[in-house]
């Protein structure tokens, strides 16, 4: 069983607008709300997959009530904190060409009381975990090290943990030694401190967030595809999207197949990236069902450090 965690989830509105013009007056085209968060994105897409999962979400106000009765409406297996805070809302604006541009509302701050239930929450049920997958940004005012705290008390119980955040959460969380991260791009420019311009930098960035305690590290490189680094051996593949719509939770889905497939080697890579690309081709933050997915799509090839990446890293 995958156990996620989102700490600051949301409810997310896509806008599916011809051409994005400041100062304009846009014609909205079609539009969708979809429950939003990384670690429930992830447990949407193993749900759809038919891999067993359970979301831990903290939720409150009439926003968290919709989020939830969305969720429970997809069918998704939850345990959830209400808190004190309000849910935040998020907007995507997505343009044809798979352009998005988001506003995401910070979140309201989680206390220390209801923190604490949570992480209650997340190691009850870690018991029965062969993962737990903390994803996302960090509410207002909770401590950037709350991942790292998490894996500390899970390393001990053989229970594997992966991380997918950034900034300071993910400085944190990679010292108390994650089983496998999964930053992007500029993720892992950020935390390195390095721009990342060729499949040579990405592999040279996964190295150095190796050294600082991560044990896998799978860096996802947008339209570039995905490279990663474990126990030394480095894998490289892609994948083309034929009609990208929306790239909005594409890393969250990557994750979502990669543990799916067991997390080891050029097999779950081809997962994650199958599972990603098929994200990529569907609207909103929807994540892929089987019928999406097509394995065959998708390109190991060896790796090239001079590899231009794309611009907009
Ligand atoms: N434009 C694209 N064309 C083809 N594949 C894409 C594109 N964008 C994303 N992908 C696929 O999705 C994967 C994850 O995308 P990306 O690196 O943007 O993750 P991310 O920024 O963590 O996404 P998010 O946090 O929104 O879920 C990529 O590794 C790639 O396989
Ligand atoms: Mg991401």
């Amino acid at each position: 069983m995958i156990l996620t965690l989102t700490l600051n989830p949301s409810l997310d509105r896509t806008i599916e607008v011809s051409a994005l013009r400041r100062g304009a007056v846009i014609r909205a085209g079609a539009a969708h709300l979809d429950p939003g968060g990384k670690g429930v994105n992830v447990s949407r897409a193993l749900l759809a997959n038919k891999v067993r999962s359970c979301a831990v979400v903290p939720y409150g106000g009439d926003e968290g009530r919709r989020l939830i009765s969305l969720l429970s409406g997809e069918g998704i297996d939850m345990i959830t904190v209400r808190v004190a805070g309000v849910t935040r809302s998020n907007i995507s604006l997505a343009e044809p060409d798979g352009t998005v541009t988001k506003i995401n509302e910070p979140g309201t701050a989680l206390s220390a009381a209801d923190l604490d239930t949570v992480a209650e929450a997340v190691l009850g049920a870690a018991r029965h975990a062969d993962w737990v997958v903390a994803s996302g940004s960090l509410p207002p005012e909770v401590p950037a090290d709350v991942y790292a705290r998490l894996c500390r008390r899970f390393a001990g119980a053989g229970i594997h943990v992966a991380i997918d955040t950034s900034g300071p959460a993910l400085v944190a969380a990679v010292a108390a030694r994650p089983a496998l991260i999964k930053p992007n791009r500029e993720e892992l420019a950020e935390v390195t401190g390095s721009p990342i311009t060729c499949l040579g930098d990405a592999i040279a960035g996964a190295r150095t967030l190796r050294a600082m305690g991560a044990g896998t590290v799978l860096v996802s490189l947008g339209p570039d595809g995905a490279v990663l680094l474990q126990d030394e051996r480095v894998s490289y593949g892609r994948c083309p999207v034929p009609e990208p719509r929306s790239t909005v939770g594409a890393g969250d889905a990557m994750l979502a197949g990669f543990l799916a497939a067991g997390a080891r080697g050029e097999s779950a890579l081809v997962e994650g990236l199958a599972w990603a690309t098929a994200a990529v081709g569907l609207p909103g933050s929807r994540m892929p069902s089987p019928a999406d997915i097509h394995r065959d799509r998708v390109r190991i090839t060896p790796v090239d450090p001079a590899l231009p990446l794309r611009s907009g890293g």
